[in-house]
């Protein structure tokens, strides 16, 4: 038995094969049944036709219900007229299960709360296997990147006992009596591993208790948070750039098929390519003001903000120098100008908004020590963090890329709901 998978069919062409899967959908045309299959690495129609193969496989074929799982054999035949490129002429059908005859996911249109009420099931479908299948490449591109440029992994604890980004969107939870809480980054562990090992990075899930009901906000997501010495802000945008332009072209190159699948303008993401643009905090706000758009110098930006930056360019655009208040404490201020902070935003084109926050971190003792207090943060639970700054401290820069937001800009996904297997939002936990 020449078992393969369905995304190496083209390797076969003429032989006898047998693929393990699903029946996802059936038609029948009198003496001839079509069967859609699908393995997990693609889709491709099975061809039963009557007087070719045993009669109980063509009855078999009459009772298949949708998602049974089999094991079809079958000749390899090339068809160009085919939107999977292949066809399996069958000889034999091994059923292994035949499905419930109520699966809930039918092929008509359902819902978005009945998908996600089904998430388990609706993970089968060719547009969430695509969408799985290139955030898996995302998630692989990244770690090829960093490797290769010798970065090392160093994997941050989830169980924190202090905050980072802000105190107001924590989840709190009972650490054998004290409070604890489940992390908003890795940042500040990535910064104590930069110090003993150069180039690091942490790959993980991060919580945050937001209560934003968009379609960029989970309450759950997973980040990669890259950490440097000696290396400042503007580095920092290089590194950023060349990862970005790594993912988008590894995804290019490795996942057409899944691309197709989505109708994704391939042209979009082949101009992914450095520099990106860059735009200050102030060069943002006279754009946004001279177009209508009314906000304020020291007002973060709103995501009709970033939308309308985000459609100047075909690129990602950084915007930097954010004023301080709008960022976290522990962003290096600009010599000559201590208001604003030396940082990044990186914006997504086509309006799907920030996909990189990054800084150069304050290494100064005093002005650290300073900025804790105007925060109002507990000093204590940061003599940890602050002894980065009494023992050997340098300036080192580092940024957080989300892996969702930058899978729904790849995969051109209105919500990033649909880019992590099993969400977390505000009114929803199950499945
Ligand atoms: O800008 P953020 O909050 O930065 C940090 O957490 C830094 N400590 C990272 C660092 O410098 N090491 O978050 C970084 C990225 C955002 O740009 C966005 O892509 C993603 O994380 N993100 C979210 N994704 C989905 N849902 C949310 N609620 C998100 N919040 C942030
Ligand atoms: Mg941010």
């Amino acid at each position: 038995m020449n078992l393969i998978k369905i995304k190496e069919m083209k390797d076969h062409v003429g032989e006898e094969v047998t693929i393990n899967g699903w029946l996802y959908n059936k038609r029948s045309s009198g003496k001839i049944k079509f069967l859609i299959i699908r393995d997990g690495s693609g889709f491709v129609q099975g061809i039963v036709v009557k007087n070719e193969v045993d009669e109980n496989v063509f009855e078999l074929c009459d009772k298949l219900t949708q998602e049974s799982s089999i094991s079809v054999s079958g000749i390899v035949r090339k068809d160009e007229r085919s939107p999977f490129g292949f066809e399996l002429t069958v000889k034999n059908i091994d059923l292994i299960q035949m499905a419930f005859n109520d699966y809930p996911i039918s092929l008509k249109e359902h819902g978005v709360d009945f998908l996600l009420d089904n998430r388990h099931l609706w993970i089968r479908t060719p547009r969430q296997q695509a969408i799985l299948s290139i955030r898996h490449e995302v998630i692989k591109s990244i770690q090829e990147f960093l490797n290769n440029n010798d970065f090392v992994r160093i994997d941050s604890p989830i169980i924190t006992p202090s905050t980072c980004e802000g105190t107001s969107d924590l989840f709190q939870i009972d650490y054998f009596g004290e409070n604890a809480y489940l992390s908003q980054t890795g940042q500040l562990y990535q910064e104590a591993a930069a110090m003993a090992l150069g180039k690091v990075y942490s790959f993980g899930p991060t919580f945050r208790a937001e209560k934003s009901k968009t379609r960029r906000h989970l309450n759950e997501f997973w980040m990669v948070e890259p950490e440097m010495a000696f290396v400042d802000h503007y580095a920092n945008m290089e590194v950023q750039e060349k990862l970005v332009e790594y993912i988008v072209q590894s995804v290019l190159e490795n996942c057409s098929r899944e691309l197709k699948e989505l109708g994704r303008d391939l042209s979009k993401l082949e101009k992914i390519k450095t520099p990106f643009p860059r735009l200050t905090y102030d060069e943002a706000i006279e754009l946004l003001n001279k177009n209508g758009y009314e906000i304020q110098w020291g007002n973060d930006l709103g995501s009709p903000d970033e939308t309308f930056l985000s459609n100047q360019f075909d690129k990602p655009v950084f915007i930097t120098e954010y004023p301080a208040k709008c960022k976290a404490f522990y962003m290096q201020p600009k010599e000559d100008r201590p208001e604003v902070v030396l940082c990044a935003d990186l914006l997504a084109p086509e309006g799907y908004g920030e996909i990189i926050g990054g800084s150069q971190r304050i290494h100064d003792y005093d002005l650290l020590v300073k900025r804790l207090k105007e925060e109002n943060l507990p000093i204590d639970m940061y003599d940890w963090y602050l002894d980065l700054r009494k023992y050997g401290t340098v300036p080192h820069s580092g940024f957080g890329l989300g892996i969702e937001r930058t899978v729904a800009w790849i995969t051109n996904t209105e919500h990033v709901r649909e880019c992590i297997p099993f969400p977390r939002t505000l009114s929803r936990i199950r499945p």
